[in-house]
């Protein structure tokens, strides 16, 4: 128990302190405080859903959110940083009049040129479209496709490591990262590190993908048919251009995994593709148009497909019958092949608008004159893999 006078003398350098601004917060006026509080509920928070790549907190280079539902990605040390910027930059410039990278648009996460926190204008970060952000329950996967994980100016070493960490890139062409698939029966979510795509083989490689299309009750399909269609797109763009190759780099898969709430979501469609262009405030961007799709798939799915088993057969030997004849089968009404699927599930499933694949992470991409064979390689093996789950 503390003396009446010592008691007081606490008190007074208490309010002394408070009235002197002793600890810097004490003093700020009733605006101050809620401009600071505001602020605060402004500052980005590290992004809930992320399946792969660098984590916030480690190195601090992670994936963060803004408060306006944008994804922020800090850049990266040089050159993968700047690299990664040149490419968005390039690929969006509004005077960008090269037809291959306007096509491009479309399979990349909108970009909405760099941010910086208030009080640290020298961090840079890129400020890109959410690709989840409309999903309620966002199932996402992060593949890296290509032969080589490592660009041509890596080290040996750095060569190696990569080599080291999925021996079967070469041969197989495209790796897990990590994935997170909603559970309709639990309500909740399965996640999987990067270990996980590691350890699969050319025998486990399907069963390992096809999780990511089981939400506890079924089998998504209808996901991994219109996977197919926007995969054959980003084919269809790589077989077309031969100006850059792409190392290291990522398709995000991402379909809704609430039966119920895509239903909802569908029938509020039109209203918000209305708003497709309002910028990033508008959490509910849709990139692709059905009409866009079709024109594309009519054209281009059929014969990717069958050039893709067939590719993807002589050069390592997964081999399926029924898929080649499927194939043959095939005419080029590829979109009455689809749609049927779509049709058979009836109501909630199906929506093309659930589903989304955009090409991430461009931290290593150069300028080239030759066609990217190593990352049409991994294209072509992921849609043999994703046709022979369709198959079983
Ligand atoms: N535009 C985006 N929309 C939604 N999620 C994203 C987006 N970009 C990245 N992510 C999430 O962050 C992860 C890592 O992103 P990535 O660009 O590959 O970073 P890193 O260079 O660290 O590998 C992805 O696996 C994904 O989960
Ligand atoms: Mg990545």
């Amino acid at each position: 128990m503390l003396e009446p006078e010592l008691r007081m003398s606490t008190v007074d350098r208490v309010l002394k302190s408070y009235l002197a601004g002793g600890d810097g917060e004490q003093n700020e006026t009733a605006a101050e405080w809620k401009s600071r509080k505001a602020e605060r509920a402004r500052a980005p928070v590290p992004l809930s859903h992320q399946v792969a790549g660098h984590k916030y907190g480690i190195h601090k280079v992670g994936i963060l959110q803004h408060f306006d539902g944008t994804v922020l990605k800090q850049l990266q040390p040089p050159p993968r940083g700047p690299c990664e910027m040149h490419f968005y930059t390039q690929v969006f410039a509004q005077e960008c009049k090269d037809p291959h990278l306007l096509a491009l648009q479309q399979h990349l996460p909108k970009y909405y040129g760099t941010w910086s926190p208030p009080n640290k204008p020298k961090e840079l970060y890129l400020k890109l479209e959410d690709v989840a952000g409309r999903f309620a329950c966002p199932c996402i996967m992060d593949v890296k496709i290509g032969r080589k994980s490592y660009d041509p100016f890596a080290s040996h070493e750095k060569q190696e490591e990569q080599i080291r960490k999925y021996p079967l890139m070469e041969e197989i062409g495209f790796l897990i990262l990590g994935m997170r698939v909603y559970q309709v029966d639990s309500g909740s979510y399965i996640s999987q590190e990067q270990s996980y795509g590691r350890s699969l083989t050319k025998k486990t490689l399907k069963t390992g993908l096809a999780r990511f299309f089981h939400n506890g009750e079924e089998l998504r399909k209808d996901a991994i048919s219109l996977s197919i269609h926007k995969i054959c797109d980003i084919l269809h763009w790589f077989e077309g251009q031969k100006q850059l190759h792409f190392y290291a780099s990522s398709l995000l898969f991402v379909y809704e995994g609430s039966l119920h709430i895509a239903n909802t979501k569908n029938r509020t469609e039109g209203l918000t593709r209305q708003n497709d262009k309002a910028g990033p405030e508008n959490k509910t961007n849709v990139h692709v148009t059905s009409s866009k799709l079709k024109s594309s798939c009519g054209q281009v799915n059929c014969s990717s497909i069958l050039e893709a088993i067939h590719y993807v057969r002589k050069v390592n030997g997964f081999g399926s019958h029924s898929l080649h004849h499927q194939a043959n089968g095939m005419t080029a009404d590829m979109d009455s092949k689809t749609n049927n699927v779509v049709e058979d599930k009836s109501s909630n499933e199906g929506k093309e608008e659930n589903v989304e694949v955009r090409m991430i992470d461009f931290a290593h991409v150069f300028p080239s004159d030759s066609s990217d064979d190593g990352y049409i390689y991994g294209l072509r093996s992921l849609l043999f893999v994703l046709e022979q789950i369709l198959q079983d």
